[in-house]
């Protein structure tokens, strides 16, 4: 297992290159499902190159990414989650506000984490029961609570069903707190909060290649995360509520 989280961070590593490399030229995007879910070649090419290579390695694999849903092994019980880019709007937009998002999960339990923010030069990193780093540093969530601090939170565009109670919950945690930010790459903001420059984190539907690697993250860094109905991640769709300890027993307190 310690093989394929140090091959990650290797291929993030070169994938995080060829991002930086290609976003200063021109290029074309498509949509998926509607006008605000976009997806590039940049996006297919990363996620290609993820599984071409683990395939080579580790043929018996299961790959869970967001842009191919083809068949892979399922010999090894080892489960690898892999969003090729994370925040493609701010991709395509050039916000340099974007992640590759690799999970390594065994039998059902995440073992390693690593999600690049190739623009920023920011490796966020965790092994289970290792704790979880900042290239290489170890990061920890804040002690703040909300009154003091500041939120992260996604709007859930691809599931425009939840703009009503997205804009509720924004406003109760508004209130309680000094600011909140939507950055638009939901990986990069659990990890945020997993370092402490979040103090919690909400959105109604986020995809298993958006939280798989980052919630090991922010738990290996002291935080607590769940679904918006408080339960435990299901890895497949569903809300997300992270926090440090001092604030996650707010989301008992919100009504939505
Ligand atoms: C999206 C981003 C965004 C969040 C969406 C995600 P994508 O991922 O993380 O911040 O609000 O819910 O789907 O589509 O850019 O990989
Ligand atoms: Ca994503
Ligand atoms: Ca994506």
């Amino acid at each position: 297992m310690k093989q394929r989280f140090l091959l990650a961070k290797e291929w993030v590593a070169q994938m995080g290159e060829y991002l930086r490399e290609v976003t200063s030229q021109p290029f074309d995007f498509s949509t998926k499902t509607g006008h605000q879910d976009i997806v590039t070649a940049h996006d297919k090419k990363v996620e290609q190159f993820f599984r071409d290579s683990i395939l080579s390695y580790f043929p018996q694999d299961e790959i869970v990414g967001e842009e191919f849903s083809g068949k892979t092994g399922t010999g090894s019980g080892i489960r690898w989650y892999i969003d090729p880019i994370d925040g493609t709007t701010n991709f395509v937009r050039g916000l340099n506000q974007s992640a590759i998002s690799v999970g390594l999960y065994r039998d059902g339990t995440a073992e390693y984490a690593v999600v690049l923010d190739p623009f920023k030069n920011e490796l966020f990193s965790a092994q289970r029961g290792g704790g979880a780093f900042l290239n290489g540093a170890p990061i920890h969530v804040s002690d703040r609570p909300l009154s003091k601090g500041i939120f992260g939170m996604g709007t859930a565009i691809y599931n425009r069903e939840f703009e009503e109670q997205t804009m509720a919950v924004t406003a109760q945690l508004f209130a309680r707190s000094c600011d909140f930010r939507r950055m638009g790459a939901a990986a990069l903001d659990l990890c945020y909060t997993a370092a402490g420059r979040y103090d919690a984190f909400f959105e109604f539907s986020l995809a298993p290649w958006d939280y798989a690697a980052a919630s090991l993250v922010i738990r290996e860094a002291g935080g607590r995360i769940c679904t918006m109905e408080g339960e435990e991640l299901p890895l497949t769709r569903c809300g997300i509520w992270a926090a440090n300890p001092v604030n996650f027993p707010i989301l008992k307190e919100l009504s939505f």
